[in-house]
Parts: structure tokens; C-alpha cells; sequence
């Protein structure tokens, strides 16, 4: 079944959202102190955006950053929960703001994002950590204004999550962290169903924005300074699938490259199985379209993809990069690798060893397998040792940045293009930006090129960053 954007509850929603932004303003501007927050953003992209339109939200409401937890009077968690790592490390920080509670009653405590779609955590949250005073989750982030008022004048926790999805919400404002290089959603949610993964329980089913909204937001963003988009989903690759215009994502890039300012564009991730001819040459057409591919494979056993309800195999994924490399010469090809999935043995490593070797990744995130309660994977037999995974992911890894320094040092001497971001983050005096295959690369330069793209001369390069200098034209 096709299904459309519902325009009538975005504005009824917008309209509500307006008139709480509006009565929590005008109490802020009436207050004898200036109202601060802090975000606390773990997880992908799509959390730091949303964050970005919390902060979008509260700033229209009259608060102001702050970076000092002692001095904010609301302090958010946006979650994440796609390992056990990322919970424990939300639980500890929740559990140390007990005190700063206690001294500062009328601080309001928030948590949101993907662990508050997890019925469990809201229970462990409302039985462990009395101190919170809202809860939310990612479905219902428009109505965060209303929500913050609610818990403002309420002794008790308030918490509102949404089982499921509702239709996309237009307008959300947005304070961005860069101007320079931001982030567009293009769509939510996720349909994979990969055994081992959270996100389609916590983010919902897949839904792509309409293409003009998409394109309204990206023009308004090149007229205010922007040069590069990363455009995010779940799986870019199948956006389009939702809307009744029959648009692919090729197509969508396509009329993205058209539009003035925009000097490149990302995107991020695909699915392997999603990823189509036509993609591929967009990515060797379009000038904006940046040669970088991250294409997670997670594994490289056919029996442990099929596990993973993966829906590719070792030899489409090795045909897939062939075909790419061959139309896109100067691509630059990432991904993700889990190590140690339910019944992994020693030889289907190798096979995640094998791809390694034959692609030669610019550059890998490598995940130990974590068991999430309510995924098919958690219910699978043959769960695999501490000691055994530790081993297999220490050879990945230093098998990864062999590689990885061999690519980089194939720079030395070479001219690159860099989009010049800001002040390099090893030394304040230099500069940093990134090559269209996203290198970092750091150089010394005036501060005027900033937001510019220059080309430089790569003269030192290091395993997970290239040091070059500026090429006088
Ligand atoms: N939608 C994206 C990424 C989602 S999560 C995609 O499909 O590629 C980012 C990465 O986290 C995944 O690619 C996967 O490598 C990793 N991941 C997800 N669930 C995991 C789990 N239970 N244990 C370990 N790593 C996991
Ligand atoms: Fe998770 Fe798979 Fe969806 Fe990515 S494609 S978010 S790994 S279920
Ligand atoms: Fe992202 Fe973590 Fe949610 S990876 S989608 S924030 S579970």
C-alpha cells in the first residue's frame, strides 16, 4: 500500500507545537535569569539531528546553550541503544545527576530517543531513576514543547512515548551545529528487519519525506551558507518507496545536484541489496555527488548473512564494489562489520576477513555482536565467547588500519580537493576539511578559506589522516 504525507495533521500539530513554543517563551522572557540547557546526544546521525531540532525547539522557547551541567536548568539525554555499551553509558550519567537534582530541585531531567521505545528501559527508568521528569521517545519529538510544559508544572514523571510512527512532521525548527555542512532527512524508519538490529522496533517503518519538502529544505540551506549536505536514512536506497511520484533515490540526488551553492552531497546508509545500477552512475554523473560509499556488509559468510536476514551474499556484495569501482575510479568504499554473531566459527571469519582483503576499505566501523533483547538474533543458539570475539576483532581491526595506512600513504605527493571546515582539531592554528572520499586532511592556511574548497598537496600522510599543504594557483 502506497501512503502519502497527511499535510492536515502536520499543521494541526505545527499549529500546537507554535503555541507552546510560544506561552514557554514568553514565561522565559518574564524570568529574572536566562534559562539554560544541555543535550547529551549518543548514537548516529539521526539522533544528533534530532537533537539539532530539540535545540531548534528550546531556543525558539527562549532557553540558551549551556555546557556547564551546573548551570542548566534542563538537561536532555537523547539515547541510543543499538549496543548494551551505549544503555550503560546513559544509566551511569542518569544515575550521576541524582545529586545535582537534589541541590537544584527545579531542574528538569529528559530522556529521549531510541532506548524509550523500549517498554523494559521505561520501566528500569520509573523504578531506578525517580530524579527524571520527562521521558520520551522518537516518534513524538514534534511534541516536545508541549511535553516540557507538561513535566514543568507536574510533581510527577511525565512519560509519553508513542508505540508507533505517526506521518512525517514538517517545520521542526532546526538550530544546526555547523551551517557549513549539515545534515536532511529523507526519510525515517526502517523495514530491514536485520536479526541482530533495534532500530525498526525504536525508529518505526520505513517513510520517505515528500521530494519538494526535500528540496525546499536543501535550497533554503545553500541561500543561508550551507556547501554540503549528508542526506540521512536508515536506507537511502530505497527512498521513494512510500510516495505515490514513483522517484528513486538516483532521482533524488539528481535534482539535488542541480540546486546552486550546494557544492557536495552525501549520503548515508546503504543496503547493499538496495543499491542499484542507476545509483551508481548518479554517483559517476553528478559533479555535487561525492565519490564515497559507505556499504556496511556486516559479514562475510553466506550462512551468517542469511542469519542476519541480510538478503545478499559474499559474491554479490564483491560484484557490487567491482561494478562501482569500475564506473566510479576514484570512489572511496566504508563500512560496518560485526564480529561475533550467533554461531560464527573461525572460517566464517575468514570469510569477513576475505572482503576486507578484496575491497580494501578506506575506512571500517567494527562492532562487537550485542545481544538486544526482542531481536531474532538474542534467541539464537551458540552465542559466542568474550575471549574467542576479542581475538577475531583485534586481527580485523589491525588488518583495517594496515590497510587503511597503505590507501593513505598512495596520497603522498597527490593534489586533493578539500571543502576547508575550520580549525584543525590536533592544533587550533592549522587548518582541516575533507576530500570528496572524506579524508581528513589538515594543512597550514589563512582562516579566510574557510567554507571554500582549495586544492592541497598531500605531503605526510598518516593511517587516519593526511597532513598536505595548500597549492598556490
Ligand atoms: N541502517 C544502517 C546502520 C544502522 S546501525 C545500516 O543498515 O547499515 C549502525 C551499525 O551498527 C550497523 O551497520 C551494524 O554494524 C551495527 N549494529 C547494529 N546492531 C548491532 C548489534 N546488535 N550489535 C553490534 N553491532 C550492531
Ligand atoms: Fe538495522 Fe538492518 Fe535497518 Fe540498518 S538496515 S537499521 S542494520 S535493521
Ligand atoms: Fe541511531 Fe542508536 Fe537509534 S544508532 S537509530 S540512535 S538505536
Amino acid at each position: 500500500m502506497k501512503r502519502t504525507n497527511n499535510y492536515e495533521v502536520t499543521s494541526l500539530d505545527m499549529q500546537k507545537q507554535q503555541e507552546m513554543i510560544e506561552a514557554m517563551r514568553s514565561m522565559n522572557e518574564g524570568a529574572k535569569e536566562v534559562k539554560k540547557y544541555i543535550i547529551v546526544t549518543y548514537g548516529c546521525q539521526m539522533n544528533e539531528h534530532d537533537s539539532e531540532k530539540i535545540a531548534g525547539m528550546l531556543q525558539n522557547m527562549g532557553y540558551h546553550e549551556t555546557t556547564d551541567k551546573k548551570d542548566a536548568d534542563l538537561i536532555i539525554y537523547n539515547t541510543c541503544c543499538v549496543r548494551e555499551n551505549a544503555e550503560l553509558k546513559v544509566y551511569g550519567n542518569l544515575g550521576s545527576l541524582k545529586n545535582l537534582k537534589k541541590k537544584k530541585e527545579d531542574m528538569i531531567i529528559a530522556v529521549c530517543g531510541c532506548m524509550m521505545q523500549q517498554p523494559q528501559v521505561v520501566e528500569e527508568i520509573k523504578k531506578k531513576y525517580r530524579h527524571v521528569d520527562l521521558v520520551f521517545g522518537t516518534h513524538n519529538l514534534h511534541k516536545f514543547p508541549e511535553l516540557l510544559v507538561n513535566a514543568k508544572h507536574s510533581d510527577n514523571m511525565l512519560v509519553e512515548v508513542w508505540e508507533n510512527e505517526g506521518e512525517i512532521i514538517e517545520g521542526v525548527p532546526v538550530i544546526r551545529k555547523y551551517e557549513l555542512k549539515t545534515f536532511v532527512n529523507i526519510m525515517f524508519g526502517c523495514n530491514n528487519f536485520c536479526t541482530y538490529c533495534i532500530v525498526p522496533y525504536t525508529r518505526g517503518r520505513e517513510r520517505s519525506r515528500e521530494v519538494q519538502d526535500i528540496i525546499n529544505e536543501v535550497k533554503d540551506l545553500a541561500e543561508n551558507g550551507t556547501k554540503e549536505i549528508t542526506l540521512l536514512g536508515q536506507n537511502v536506497n530505497s527512498y521513494g518507496k512510500t510516495l505515490e511520484e514513483g522517484i528513486t533515490f538516483a532521482g533524488l540526488l539528481r535534482k539535488l545536484n542541480e540546486i546552486e551553492g550546494i557544492e557536495r552531497i552525501r549520503f548515508m546508509t546503504s543496503h547493499p541489496k538496495d543499491l542499484s545500477e542507476e545509483l551508481i552512475d548518479v554517483m559517476a554523473e553528478c559533479k555535487k555527488v561525492s565519490p564515497h560509499m559507505h556499504l556496511p556488509f556486516q559479514a562475510g559468510s553466506n550462512k551468517v548473512l542469511k542469519a542476519m536476514n541480510r538478503s545478499y551474499t559474499k559474491e554479490s556484495y564483491l560484484a557490487l564494489v567491482d561494478n562501482l569501482k569500475r564506473k566510479v575510479p576514484d570512489v572511496a568504499i566504508t563500512s560496518d562489520i560485526i564480529v561475533g554473531f550467533p554461531g560464527e566459527t573461525e572460517a566464517d571469519f575468514q570469510d569477513t576477513m576475505e572482503i576486507v582483503e578484496r575491497v580494501r576499505f578506506d575506512s571500517v566501523f567494527t562492532f562487537i555482536y550485542s545481544k538486544r533483547q526482542g531481536t531474532p538474533a538474542a534467541e539464537m543458539k551458540d552465542h559466542i565467547s568474550d575471549e574467542v570475539v576479542h581475538d577475531r576483532f583485534n586481527r580485523l581491526v589491525r588488518k583495517i588500519n594496515e590497510i587503511c595506512a597503505e590507501i593513505n600513504r598512495s596520497y603522498l605527493n597527490k593534489e586533493v580537493e578539500v571543502l576547508v571546515e575550520g580549525p584543525s582539531k590536533t592544533d587550533n592554528e592549522r587548518l582541516m576539511g575533507r576530500t570528496g572520499q572524506s579524508k581528513l586532511v589538515n594543512f597550514d592556511g589563512d582562516f579566510s578559506l574557510i567554507g571554500k574548497l582549495v586544492k592541497i598537496k598531500i605531503t605526510d600522510p598518516k593511517t587516519f589522516s593526511l597532513n598536505g599543504e595548500v597549492v598556490e594557483e
